[in-house]
């Protein structure tokens, strides 16, 4: 019985996995194993034989069916620890091995200054990006005959003939929601109007497509003194400074009187560009008080209102806020461009928790 005992305590000991422990059980203890074997010759001895070979049989089997479930045990908790091992995951890695998109800068910059603009009581208002002319031109004082339409190097639509409905162009400025929202919210109003205008040109300042954000407050007490705060405020805030330097040129549009454009210092040296400092200016935006034939042409009253109007360039805005020298690089989906000048896609401009971090 020692002997027996001391072989498959042994075999169970060395066993490498629960077929080999299967096997041993089989051998040892199943119903033709050794154990029953011996068991069975129990009826052939003497009842003095039998009192001290039964127990020592049934403690045998005991002992060899404990150590067979022990070392299952052990060898479950060996096969969860090697896969734990080999299936272990970091998931606190990054999802990709490297950021793939980025916010585009101008998206950035109509961010932030929506942001300021809201701090500053204006809403956010849009208008479709094909006019017809009357919206873009006529209501803006801007006749058929007018130089303005030539200057404005216009995209026409084309047109089938026979088909009479007014002609469609792609805006050439954000000016007509102006007259879209007067018709439609009346006065006071304060909106914004960020979008995507058209012009024919094509320089290292100038692509076919662009960004501007257009003002408009309308109200019976503004003046030109209004809009030059609301204009400084706003460029200081957008530059995160305490100062810029702005030119207010007089101006011309139809659409205004006076008028006036502002430029902003910057210098170019070396093709970088800066803001703040240098001898040169870029004009970034166009502003006057409205027009009182574009007041009337939005519905409203202009013996009793009066307001102030701009259109700034935004994509203008980020070259000098970002130090980006080429406007064209803007509309080249080029990835690697994008992953230098974008910004993070979870970081939400705002005027507390800062605006381009
Ligand atoms: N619409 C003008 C432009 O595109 C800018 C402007 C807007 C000027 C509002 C005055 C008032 O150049």
């Amino acid at each position: 019985m020692d002997d027996l005992k001391g072989k498959y305590l042994g075999q169970i000991a060395d066993a490498g996995d629960e077929n080999a422990l299967e096997a041993i059980r089989v051998a040892a203890v199943g119903k033709k194993g050794e154990v029953a074997l011996k068991m069975r010759e129990l009826g052939k001895m003497t009842p003095e034989e039998r009192q001290v070979a039964g127990p020592a049989l049934n403690a045998l089997k005991d002992e060899i069916n404990s150590a067979l479930s022990a070392k299952k045990a052990a060898l479950a908790d060996a096969a969860l620890d090697e896969r734990l091992r080999t299936e272990w995951l970091d998931v606190t890695l990054p999802t990709r091995a490297r950021r793939q998109g980025a916010i585009h800068p101008v998206s950035q910059a109509t961010e932030e200054l929506t942001a300021i603009f809201a701090e500053l009581g204006f809403s956010v208002a849009e208008g479709p990006w094909i006019e017809d002319d009357w919206y873009n031109f006529d209501a803006l004082n801007i006749p058929g005959h007018h130089p303005a339409r030539a200057e404005m190097d216009t995209f026409y639509m084309h047109r089938a003939e026979g088909d009479n409905r007014p002609p469609h162009v792609l805006r050439t400025h954000t000016s007509p929601v102006q007259i879209r929202s007067m018709e439609k919210q009346g006065a006071p109003i304060r909106i914004i109007c960020p979008g995507g205008v058209y012009r024919a040109d094509y320089d290292q300042t100038h692509t076919p497509m662009f960004h501007q954000v257009e003002g408009l407050a309308i109200d019976k007490d503004i003046s030109m003194a209004n809009l030059k705060w609301v204009l400084e405020e706003f460029v200081k805030a957008f530059f995160e400074v305490d100062d810029v330097e702005l030119r207010f040129r007089a101006s011309h549009f139809p659409f205004t009187e006076p008028s006036a454009e502002v430029d902003i210092r910057c210098s170019w040296d070396n093709g970088q560009l800066k803001i703040g400092e240098g001898d040169d200016w870029m004009e970034i935006l166009g502003s006057g008080m409205v027009h009182p034939k574009v007041i009337a042409a939005g519905g409203i009253d202009p013996e009793v209102y009066q307001g102030f109007a701009f259109g700034i360039g935004i994509d203008r805005l980020a070259m000098l806020k970002y130090g980006i020298p080429d406007l064209r690089a803007f509309f080249d989906s080029d990835l690697r461009w994008l992953r230098h000048y974008g910004f993070a896609a979870l970081d939400m401009p705002n005027l507390h928790g800062g605006l381009s971090r």
